[in-house]
């Protein structure tokens, strides 16, 4: 640990200073966090989810741009055309993890670009050039914040005895905007699914079995070159 340095050294105190409140704590909340891909069709209470989100928005975004906006489909309906519209045309009864179709929830994060490309034309953006197009964004902000708040979604869920997991859209994104009449320059940063874990059937995906990587491969201190 000492090899680590102070960084790791502070934040172990901060921890154990908060004992008490450790199984509220976020190091608490993503230490239990696991993609879960299998639910039971029980519904969270009337109104949690919009809660959740409503906090999950308070973080932070470009410029204050606050272009991040959310599909939310608590109905079993729209779950199902959801899925329905997924899989168009395509048998699902092999899908690796049936378990899924069961959560009763699905939030969309969405990045909207033209909220950015507009706050950045204003005078103290101008400089940037960014008003100009959303071509000219080496990193798209919008979906940068959209993964903030979802982020910040699944701690919440966790928080609230729920469980997560998230998967892309890949080229299911304009048909789902399609369905659900989502403008057409929205970006989708794929679906949260939510619900709570069905334990009996648990189901583990094949990347989740991927070793951790160790913590000196992935921070490099001061440079490339120097060991951790
Ligand atoms: C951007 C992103 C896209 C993902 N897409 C999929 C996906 O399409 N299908 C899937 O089963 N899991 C998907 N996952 C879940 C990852 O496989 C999972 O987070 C990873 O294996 C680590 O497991 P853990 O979440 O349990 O820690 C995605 C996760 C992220 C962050």
């Amino acid at each position: 640990m000492l090899t680590v340095g102070r960084w790791l050294k502070t934040s172990k105190s901060w921890s154990s200073s908060s004992k008490k409140n450790s199984e509220k704590s976020v190091a608490f909340a993503l230490s239990k966090r696991r993609s879960c891909r299998s639910f039971t069709d029980r519904k969270p209470p009337k109104g949690l989810i919009l809660d959740l989100i409503d906090k999950a928005r308070r973080t932070p975004t470009a410029g204050n741009s606050q272009g991040v906006e959310f599909l939310l489909l608590e109905e079993k309906s729209l779950v199902n055309d959801f899925w329905g519209v997924s899989f168009l045309g395509k048998d699902r009864s092999d899908f690796s993890f049936p378990g899924l179709f069961n959560a009763p929830v699905l939030v969309i994060p969405f990045g909207v670009p033209s909220l950015y490309v507009e706050r950045y034309k204003e005078d103290d953006k101008s400089y940037t050039n960014l008003g100009d197009d959303a071509k000219e964004w080496k990193v798209p902000y919008w979906l940068t914040d959209a993964a903030f708040a979802t982020m910040a979604l699944q701690l919440l869920a966790i928080e609230n005895q729920l469980e997560t997991c998230f998967i892309g859209l890949f080229d299911r994104e304009e048909r789902i905007k399609e369905h659900f009449s989502i403008p057409e320059t929205y970006q989708a940063l794929g679906v949260l699914i939510m619900g709570y874990p069905d334990k009996e059937e648990a189901a583990r995906g094949r990347s989740q079995k991927r070793k951790r990587r160790s913590l000196s491969e992935v921070v490099h201190r001061g440079s490339w070159r120097s060991p951790l």
